[in-house]
């Protein structure tokens, strides 16, 4: 009866996390989402602790773990940065992903508290869910950890780059597949944790050649993860309500990846795999060779910039062209709105006459504050999350500072490849006045937003919105 009881309870709680990942869907509605998600938990928690708890002995215990947790948790919820989401973010997944390995430690020492057999005769079904989850759960968190210290600028956001390191990752899989197969025949200890072990570098070796542009996908895609550790592990347990909370979080996850995947032009299987890097073929301009570079959307540009701290707009000829300098405001003030430092860099020859960029900005009420010449700027870019170039070309050229035989070589440029990301606006991959190639466009941390400036900068704000 109150095995019956509980099972109907758990499915009230996962509907209850249906409501709240439809509410988190979008921003008018993801309060109401949010609180679907605190009734769902506490109720899946309650739960637990009344009906599911074989136990009752250890309930002061659990209890006292779950104040802990709750405290830090609404402590660190108060005072987190929200530039500082996407970092706290890979924290909480690297907790799911130990946590589920804790879990299965405990239930292999112990099975019987678990209900999953006798020590060193745990059912063979219950070991294969288990192996699974703790292969997936230590990913989760060593990637989680490698992540967090990128993101958090610990470790470079650059692309580290291990020698062989597909050639690696086959036998790390071929490994894991062996130790998994052994861990199901034989149930050891020891095979468990080399288990561990060997996803755990697994997980480092994902996670490190990814370059910082890419992050936002890494995340989603570790969230997927944390979800598909928890359902492998409720499965070993027989718990319902892990099962059902885990394949969703896994499951959106996995969709949300997919769509960042589209809009960043990523395969997705590659994704999956860590192969990351994946880049668009596009031929250059000037001799026909293939170069990659790195397109994004509207979406991708709106969560880059509104998760920096810094942002540093450089306008150019394009955007006077676009007329965009409007929608440019709006989307400053929208980011400003959300804590971002914005400021205006002014090259004295951008546009196609001096003051150009300075007369349309005005025009556009920007604050004369935050606009900035180029030598008064120039150094800030290296401080800078985010150079966002509208329009602009020539000015950032840095051939004019490598190339003796280029046109504009000597003229000072804006050095916006100093920051952590270039997000250069503009419908191809044209060059500017001068007529010569842009390197910059093909850069590990750029990210090109191809389009009219004025149409792609009220998409972003769409996006922000
Ligand atoms: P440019 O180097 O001319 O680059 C402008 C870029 O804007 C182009 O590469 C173009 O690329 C893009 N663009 C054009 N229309 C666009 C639109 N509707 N939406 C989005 N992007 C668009 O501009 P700059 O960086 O401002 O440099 C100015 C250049 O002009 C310098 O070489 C300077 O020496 C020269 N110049 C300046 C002056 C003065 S006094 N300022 C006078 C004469 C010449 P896509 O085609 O790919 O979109």
């Amino acid at each position: 009866m109150s095995v019956n009881f509980a099972a109907f309870l758990y499915l009230i709680s996962a509907s209850l996390f249906i409501l709240a990942l439809r509410g988190l869907s979008h921003p008018s509605t993801s309060r109401h989402g949010n609180f679907c998600g605190i009734i769902g938990m506490g109720l899946a928690v309650l739960i637990t602790l009344l009906l599911v708890l074989p136990d009752f002995s250890r309930l002061v215990l659990i209890l006292f773990g779950l104040g802990i947790g709750a405290v830090i948790g609404a402590l660190i919820a108060k005072r987190i940065a929200m530039t500082a989401m996407p970092q706290l973010i890979a924290a909480f997944h690297s907790l799911i992903g130990f946590s589920a390995v804790m879990v299965s430690a405990a239930a292999l020492y112990s099975p019987s508290s678990f209900g999953i057999g006798a020590l060193g005769s745990i059912h063979t079904l219950a070991l294969f869910e288990m192996a699974i989850g703790v292969w997936i759960g230590t990913m989760t968190f060593s990637g989680s950890v490698v992540a967090f210290l990128k993101l958090d600028e610990r470790i470079s956001g650059k692309p580290i780059i291990l020698a062989y390191r597909h050639f690696m990752n086959m036998c790390f899989c071929a490994a894991i597949a062996i130790f998994i197969m052994i861990l199901v025949m034989t149930g050891s200890h020891f095979v468990f944790w080399c288990l561990v072990l060997l996803s755990f570098f697994f997980g480092m070796s994902m996670i490190l050649p990814i370059g910082g542009a890419d992050m936002p996908v890494v995340v989603s895609m570790l969230n997927s993860y944390s979800g598909w550790a928890a359902a492998g592990i409720g499965f070993t347990l027989a718990n319902m309500a892990l099962i059902i909370t885990g394949a969703l979080v896994g499951s959106s996850g996995a969709i949300l990846s997919y769509i960042m995947c589209k809009g960043m032009n990523r395969s997705f299987i590659s994704v999956i795999l860590g192969g990351f890097g994946s880049e668009t073929l596009i031929p250059s301009t000037s001799n026909g060779k293939q170069r990659f570079v790195k397109k994004g959307s509207a979406d991708d540009a709106a969560f880059v910039i509104k998760n920096a701290s810094k942002v540093i707009i450089v306008p150019g000829y394009g955007m006077a062209v676009a007329q965009a300098q409007h929608a440019l405001r709006e989307m400053a003030n929208k980011i400003k709105n959300e804590g971002v430092e914005v400021k205006y860099a002014i090259h004295p020859v951008a546009g196609r006459m001096p003051g150009h960029m300075n007369v349309l900005l005005a025009e556009a009420n920007v604050s004369y504050e935050d606009v900035f010449e180029l030598e008064d700027i120039n150094s800030e870019f290296s401080t800078a999350d985010v150079a966002f170039i509208i329009g602009a070309n020539d000015v950032t050229n840095p051939a004019a500072k490598t190339d003796p035989s280029s046109p504009i070589y000597g003229m000072p440029i804006l050095e916006v490849e100093k920051a952590g990301t270039v997000l250069f606006l503009k419908r191809g991959l044209g060059s500017g006045y001068s007529g010569i190639d842009n390197e910059l466009f093909f850069r590990e941390n750029t990210m090109m937003l191809f389009g009219d400036a004025k149409k792609m900068v009220e998409s972003i704000n769409k996006s922000l919105a």
